[in-house]
């Protein structure tokens, strides 16, 4: 089979992305009523105007803010030496700016991608060097401050769809190489399209309550207890990678306290869970080898397991571009997160004798032809369903979604030609895939917990991409 994903600009990424934002949004107000309602009303009372009109990137007020801002720092003073380019333009993949800043079709970073959401649709902006509709007059200077603050030149707040808050920890030096290489790309006259953000979401205010409790301004801080090779490895996880912004949950107050950094959730909405990257309990990374994580970060594939949905596009847009030994770095890191409870052990659950022989024929006629008989997979090119916690873990969505919907790990560098697996929703009824979904999460020892037809039938409409 072919490799079917498409090229940059995607939206299951970015989707997420903004989904976590917007819902930390709606969950902090709720729960947070008497705080948050405050700083709404505040926030409406100050909106009225200027804060509001800001909002929205209108070619009018692109052409004001162009002008504001060559006033002040009379356009670009980019680095132009070819090797800090180079450099940034590396680190603008390790950040894949290009996943949310690249419509489907459109021109690179000229924006124009719809995020859409249960409360309205955001379209990423235009970051190309246009001098009226990207950030061409942008200065050095300006461009750090937005990374490192969350705020465009003119002190607008900006919504944390974009993932300033793991952006505030990269330094000065990747912000100027990041910034001399988005000067050299070709300039798009595109305006930006304006959000259109239902009400409450469209007051920017409300950021003021979601910053006060969940951004933490500031660089990245090596730990001298730690090797170089760690210390770089938490740079670009916590930093430029933002992988945070998916694999953590997000909590009743709508952010992710230190204790649940990596400890997995599910993505709301797209239905997708991204299982922890702790050494927990549920999944985790605890009994893989370093080798093994390289390999699935940067190929794709690995003897644990492939990537899809989300995380294949991670891969395909950033991943496959960086460093073995950035990458290694990453896994060194990965590795010593804290291992909180250790692995599932003991007997599989226990599972009703018919569901379990109807899962075991369809597994035995569909699934053992690439998975093996006995769950071992075919390396690397078929992952092992025994011992794989991202079947075992709690949430059971990504095993049936892939029943469902099959899936095809991203075309690498490393592994261009991907093998698929073929979507199964039409063949097997709801009842047939529930038993095929808990026939593989309790077989040869799995240690997951049986999924009913309901299940199955809740995820049959989840989006696709
Ligand atoms: C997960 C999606 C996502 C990623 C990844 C992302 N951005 Fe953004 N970015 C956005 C969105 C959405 C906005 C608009 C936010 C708003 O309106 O408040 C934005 C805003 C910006 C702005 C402000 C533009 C303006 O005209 O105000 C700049 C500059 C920018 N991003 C640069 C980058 C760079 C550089 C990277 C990579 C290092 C990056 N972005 C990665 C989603 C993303
Ligand atoms: C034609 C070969 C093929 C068949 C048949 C097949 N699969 Fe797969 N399966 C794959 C490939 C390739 C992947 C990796 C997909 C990806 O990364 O998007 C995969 C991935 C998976 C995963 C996710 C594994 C992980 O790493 O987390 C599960 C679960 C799964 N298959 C279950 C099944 C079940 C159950 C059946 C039968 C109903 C089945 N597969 C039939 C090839 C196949
Ligand atoms: C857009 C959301 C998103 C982002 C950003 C993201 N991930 Fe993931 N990740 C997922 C999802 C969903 C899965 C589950 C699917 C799979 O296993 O491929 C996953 C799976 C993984 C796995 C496999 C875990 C397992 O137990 O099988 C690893 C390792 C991983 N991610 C590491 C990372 C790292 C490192 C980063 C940052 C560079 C990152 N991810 C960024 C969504 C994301």
């Amino acid at each position: 089979m072919k490799p079917t994903l498409r090229s940059p600009g995607s939206l299951r990424a970015l989707r997420t992305a903004l989904l976590t934002a917007l819902l930390a949004l709606t969950k902090s107000r709720r729960a947070q009523a008497p705080l948050v309602s405050g700083l709404l009303a505040a926030g409406l009372i100050v909106a009225g105007s200027a804060a509001l009109m800001r909002a929205s990137h209108t070619p009018l007020i692109a052409d004001a803010r162009a002008a504001e801002t060559t006033a002040a720092s009379a356009g670009g003073n980019a680095d132009t030496r070819p090797d800090i380019v180079k450099r940034g333009e590396y680190l603008a993949r390790a950040g894949d700016c290009v996943a949310c800043h690249t419509a489907p079709r459109g021109k690179l970073f000229a924006g124009g991608l719809a995020m859409e959401t249960p409360f309205g649709t955001l379209y990423s902006p235009n970051i190309t060097p246009d001098a009226q509709y990207g950030i061409g007059t942008w200065s050095q200077d300006a461009f750090f401050k937005m990374m490192r603050t969350g705020r465009t030149p003119d002190g607008t707040l900006i919504y944390p769809a974009m993932p300033i808050a793991q952006y505030t920890k990269v330094t000065r030096e990747d912000s100027d190489a990041i910034f001399a290489y988005l000067q050299t790309v070709t300039p798009v006259r595109q305006p930006n399209h304006k959000h259109t953000l239902r009400f409450p979401f469209n007051q920017r205010n409300l950021l003021y309550g979601w910053r006060t409790l969940y951004f933490r301004e500031g660089e990245f801080q090596p730990d001298p207890t730690k090797s170089v090779e760690w210390n770089r490895g938490a740079y670009l996880v916590e930093g430029l990678g933002h992988c945070t912004m998916c694999h953590t949950k997000i909590n009743m107050l709508g952010g992710s306290s230190q204790s649940e950094q990596f400890a997995g959730g599910l993505i709301p909405v797209q239905n997708w869970y991204a299982p922890s990257l702790t050494s927990d309990k549920d999944g985790g990374l605890g009994d893989w080898s370093t080798k093994d994580i390289v390999d699935l970060l940067q190929a794709g594939i690995s003897d644990r397991g492939a990537v899809y949905g989300p995380m294949a596009e991670v891969t395909y847009h950033s991943l496959q571009y960086m460093s073995t030994d950035d990458i290694k770095a990453m896994a060194v890191y990965l590795k010593t997160l804290p291992d909180k409870s250790g692995r599932k052990s003991g007997p599989s659950a226990p599972t009703n004798t018919n569901v379990f022989a109807l899962g075991e024929k369809i597994y035995a006629d569909k699934c053992a032809l690439c998975h093996g008989a006995k769950g071992e997979g075919k390396l690397q090119h078929y992952p092992p369903l025994a011992g794989n916690q991202s079947i075992e873990m709690d949430s059971s969505v990504n095993p049936i979604r892939i029943v469902l919907n099959g899936g095809f790990p991203p075309g690498t560098m490393r592994n261009p030609e991907p093998y698929g697996m073929p979507p199964f929703g039409h063949e097997l009824s709801d009842t047939e895939a529930a038993a095929v979904v808990t026939y593989i999460r309790t077989a040869w020892g799995n240690h997951g917990q049986p999924v009913t037809s309901r299940d199955v039938n809740a995820l049959r409409d989840a989006p696709l991409h």
